[in-house]
């Protein structure tokens, strides 16, 4: 079974949209998508943090998805505030050092540690990296916004990283719906990052969370 993971990125009101989810009766969600944006790494901006205290009230875990040229600023912070997981980006400087950092944290703190991959990037980057990380990120869209369609190039990622480790959690994030989560499940994806499609109407989030139900 794949696992959702909701995005409250563009949840209108975020505690209500948790409650909704803490109540339906759909499928078992656990755990909540945090997107962080810094204005560089992608256009948009949205530093809130905070967020995770919001998250963990509910008793969610929370996955950190670093969209930012700098995920230095923004770790420690995460992981005090009670990040679960913590994933930046492959295409940004100083990857190797921030991987150090995240290993030495991951020594101290129960936290998985990935590293997101944008839809023109090659798998095969991730190669020198794979033993050190637990979660393979594969951006499905365009970083930086929710409401984008779903990039088919996914499906052949999802299928070639599966071949390259059986153990790494491969999560897609970016334009899931109906129509492509059954596909990605079939390839080898372990979690699936559902923004929009769960939140633009939360009156149909039952109906929505059945549809996505495999
Ligand atoms: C996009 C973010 C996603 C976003 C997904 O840059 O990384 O996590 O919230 O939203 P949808 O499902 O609407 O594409
Ligand atoms: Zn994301």
């Amino acid at each position: 079974m794949i696992k959702i993971l909701p995005s409250v990125l563009q949840a209108e009101d975020i505690e209500k949209f948790l409650t909704l989810l803490k109540e339906q009766k759909i499928m078992d969600i656990d755990e909540i998508h945090l997107d962080i944006m810094d204005g560089v790494f992608v256009e948009n901006t949205c530093e809130h943090l905070n967020e995770i205290i919001t998250v963990k009230k509910y008793g969610f875990k929370v996955d950190v998805h670093l969209m930012v040229a700098e995920p230095q600023k923004h770790i420690i912070k995460a992981v005090d505030l009670g990040a679960d997981s913590v994933t930046i980006h492959e295409e940004i400087k100083d990857l190797k050092s921030i991987l150090e950092l995240l290993k030495r944290i991951k020594k101290e703190k129960d936290i998985n540690i990935g590293v997101s991959i944008k839809p023109q990037t090659d798998v095969s980057v991730l190669v020198p990296y794979i033993n050190d990380i637990d979660i393979v990120l594969l951006m499905s869209v365009e970083p930086g916004k929710g409401g984008q369609s779903f990039i088919k190039n996914t499906y052949s990622k999802i299928a070639e990283l599966r071949e390259m480790s059986p153990k790494l959690i491969i999560v897609i994030d970016g334009g899931v719906n109906e129509s492509n989560v059954r596909k990605a499940y079939e390839l080898g994806a372990d979690k699936a990052v559902v923004g929009n499609y769960l939140t633009k109407d939360i009156k149909s989030l039952e109906s929505n969370l059945k549809n996505l139900k495999l």
